[in-house]
């Protein structure tokens, strides 16, 4: 067991705290503030402690000058403002003497945001590929450095491992209670069923590799589903195909056919968008010029079944073309399905999140995963660099 914030004495100290608040941004506006929320016990229990409270985030990816601006992470510190309904000092930099001052002059219970941690990428990707004088610079202004980015554990930055390196650690709340929720899926109640989805195969070959071991039924839709149904020999028309993965999908399909259970029925469309003529299509019936959009009716009654009789599940990524209303029906239908079942159902970030919390189920699921890539990594059962370099319990 890892230690975590509680098991560090941080009174009156200067606590360094990553968060994940990687949060989607239109125009300066936070679209879903879901990761700054599920940070907020961790800060507060900080400044419960009087702790001189110092958060680090990335925000986007910045590769050149011009993503400076886009990646912003001020309108993070006005939600967070609002939300912790107290004061945020946010510095416009990631290092220098206006970030030093401003630490220095931080009294007990103060809550300072630095600068997007990547606007240090533009100079060697310094953040991204912890560089360590980046990180004993950081570490400089703190005493103990808490790791709270579920969200970024599958990366080796400065603003994790780095500062690991460097201070006293633990893990904050959110990533124990990830830990929590995602450690039941290592010796998981059975029968244990994982739902897939999203647009690739490649994506997957990971988590499908090392569940099709573990899991008694993997359910798989999406626009994944028809490079498996085509490894089956089933025509697709003009759907979504991952040519590279069609062998992978073969293998798989012969070593674990009774585990996998693929879709029957599919809601098939003329063009790729939301206008044009669609109908439900038994998979032996897609025409040539058929696109497949999401699953059908009689595919979501017989995964119904299997969903409630289920003791565990857990799923990532979309099971249609979810952006488009008309193809929601078949990830609407299971999220409904799931979030009346008494199993431990477990969401594993990014988009499925979103759309459980958009369709009024995120509350009714057991765990809402904060993590998109790192979830994945943790299916896949990859050694996750963020987490490993945090100190164990004595
Ligand atoms: C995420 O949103 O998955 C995390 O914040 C990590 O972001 P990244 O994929 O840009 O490293």
């Amino acid at each position: 067991m890892k230690k975590t914030i509680k098991d560090l004495n941080i009174k009156n100290k200067k606590v360094l705290i990553r968060c994940d608040f990687n949060v989607p941004i239109k125009d300066g506006k936070i679209i879903d503030d879901n990761r700054i929320v599920e940070s907020l016990p961790t800060i507060n229990y900080a400044i419960s402690q009087n702790a001189k409270v110092i958060l680090f985030s990335h925000l986007g990816r910045v590769k050149e000058a011009n993503d400076l601006s886009k990646n912003d992470l001020s309108p993070v510190a006005i939600r967070l403002s609002e939300l912790l309904d107290k004061e945020v000092i946010f510095i416009n930099k990631t290092r220098g003497k206006a970030l030093e001052e401003a630490v220095k002059n931080m009294q007990s219970g103060d809550v300072l945001l630095v600068q997007n941690t990547r606007y240090e990428d533009l100079e060697d990707k310094k953040e991204s590929s912890n560089n360590e004088a980046l990180a004993k610079y950081w570490a400089s202004l703190g005493d103990v450095f808490i790791n709270d980015a579920f969200g970024t554990i599958h990366r080796a930055h400065a603003s994790n491992v780095g500062l690991a390196s460097n201070l006293e650690n633990g893990v904050g709340l959110l990533v124990e209670k990830e830990l929590l929720n995602l450690g039941k899926l290592d010796e998981p109640e059975r029968p244990y069923v994982v739902i897939l989805g999203g647009a690739k195969v490649s994506d997957k070959i990971g988590v499908i590799e090392n569940l099709v071991n573990k899991a008694d039924n993997i359910l798989i839709g999406g626009g994944m589903v028809f490079t498996f149904l085509k490894a089956q020999g089933i025509n697709v028309g003009k759907s979504l195909i991952d040519e590279d993965n069609l062998e992978f999908c073969k293998e798989i399909l012969a070593k674990s056919a009774s585990k996998i259970v693929l879709p029957v029925d599919i809601h098939v469309a003329e063009e790729f968008n939301d206008s044009s003529f669609s109908h439900i299509a038994d998979i032996s019936e897609i025409s040539n010029e058929e696109i497949g959009m999401d699953i059908g009716p009689d595919t979501i009654e017989k995964w119904k079944h299997i969903l409630q009789s289920a003791k565990t599940i857990v799923w990532n990524g979309p099971l249609g073309v979810y952006e488009m209303p008309k193809y929601r029906t078949g990830t609407s239908k299971i999220l409904e399905i799931i979030s009346s079942s008494n199993a431990h159902t477990v969401l594993g970030g990014g988009d499925i999140v979103a759309a459980a919390s958009e369709a009024g189920y995120k509350e009714k699921v057991s765990h809402a995963s904060t993590g998109g890539g790192a979830t994945l990594e943790y299916l896949e059962g990859k050694t996750l660099p963020g987490l490993d370099i945090i100190s164990k319990r004595d």
